[in-house]
């Protein structure tokens, strides 16, 4: 038997890099070698209460952009997260063992709290339990996402653990990050300070379908500073981010060339952004190509998504019955 993949991500708006190479990119790998489940995650988007016409064009958006990265809804299993109510049924589950104080550690939920204060709600907090819900009701056991999400797989093992041991079965299998390497992933922004994504202000993000106009621009314009003054000196971190980003999109020789130009004090910062810039346009021209057809097709999207939440509720459906009898529901 193969084993089960769960991926998702936030219907929060269009792809950006850091989705792409943290996730995306082993779709169609994964897709081949396991039985996967891929879906939108629009019940998650929720903590930060978009309006009813953003919430549609955003699951719109994520909707076209897996189906441009290459997932076959034949042979994978794609779905929008709120037509499977079951994963919903499943949170409220898990939510009674899962502990207000672990859940305040949790390092996204501090990060949210801080930038967010005036928004902290019950939502956010529970979160991981959410995320756990929507892995365990496959029972997957393989997780492709960025470093960014290392500490949720850990709390979903914890609640899947929690489960077992309270109804004193083995029935939850523990779930890991995966993407075929050793090291997870973290693209870093444009603006200096730290991983790219869409709440992190304009200009920090590429996303898939920005037009090669739109990334020269956003990469000319990000942070760097007025060049090295000594010799192999240590990159601060905005130059290092800006290296990051090379390492991900271009070739081993670029990087390695601007590297020495770098070490050298010989390096044009003016050079070494439109290099990047050109190589961020190859690596997204494709997937840029294959969004704009897919999006066109409203008729396609639409029998994806049926298609796809019938076989989720499927699978769902076998884990929700198999949980509320361990629990003790039973018919009179
Ligand atoms: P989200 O929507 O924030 O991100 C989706 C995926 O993209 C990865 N990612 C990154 N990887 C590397 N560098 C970055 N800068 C970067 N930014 C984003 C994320 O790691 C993720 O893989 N909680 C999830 C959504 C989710 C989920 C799940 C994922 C809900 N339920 C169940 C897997 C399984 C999230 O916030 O994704």
């Amino acid at each position: 038997m193969k084993e089960t993949v769960v991926s998702g991500i936030r219907s929060t708006g269009k792809l950006h890099l850091g989705n792409y190479y943290g996730a995306v990119k082993n779709f169609v790998q994964m897709q081949n070698d396991f039985n996967c489940y891929f879906f939108i995650a629009d019940l998650h988007s929720l903590t930060t209460h978009p309006t009813p016409a953003d919430l549609h064009g955003n699951i719109k958006h994520v909707l076209v952009e897996y189906l441009a990265s290459g997932i076959d809804p034949e042979t994978s299993t794609i779905y929008i997260q709120s037509d499977v109510p079951e994963i919903a049924e499943l949170y409220l589950y898990l939510n009674m063992n899962a502990y207000m104080g672990e859940l305040e550690r949790s390092t996204s939920f501090k990060d949210k709290v801080r930038s967010n204060p005036d928004n902290v709600n019950a939502g956010l907090l529970t979160y991981p339990v959410l995320m756990a819900a929507d892995i365990l009701i496959h029972k997957a056991t393989k997780v492709p996402v960025g470093k960014d999400q290392e500490q949720h797989l850990e709390m979903a093992r914890t609640f899947g653990n929690r489960f077992n041991r309270l109804y004193d079965t083995p029935y939850f299998p523990e779930p890991y990050a995966f993407n075929y390497s050793e090291k997870l992933v973290k693209v870093p922004g444009l603006d200096g300070k730290g991983k790219m994504g869409k709440s992190e202000g304009e200009g920090n993000a590429v996303y898939l379908s920005d037009d090669p106009e739109t990334i020269r621009k956003k990469v000319m314009r990000a942070v760097s500073d007025g060049g090295p003054t000594e010799e192999n000196q240590e990159k601060p971190e905005a130059i290092q981010n800006l290296f990051d980003l090379m390492k991900v999109v271009s070739s081993a020789d670029t990087h390695e060339h601007f590297s020495d130009l770098y070490n050298k004090m010989q390096i044009r910062y003016g050079d070494f952004k439109k290099q990047l810039a050109e190589d961020m346009i190859i690596a997204t021209a494709p997937m840029r190509e294959r969004i704009m057809d897919v999006a066109k097709n409203d008729t396609y999207l639409r029998q994806v998504a049926k298609h796809g939440a019938i076989k989720a509720r499927e699978s769902a459906q076998k884990t929700i019955k198999e949980v509320r009898s361990l629990i003790g529901f039973k018919s009179f």
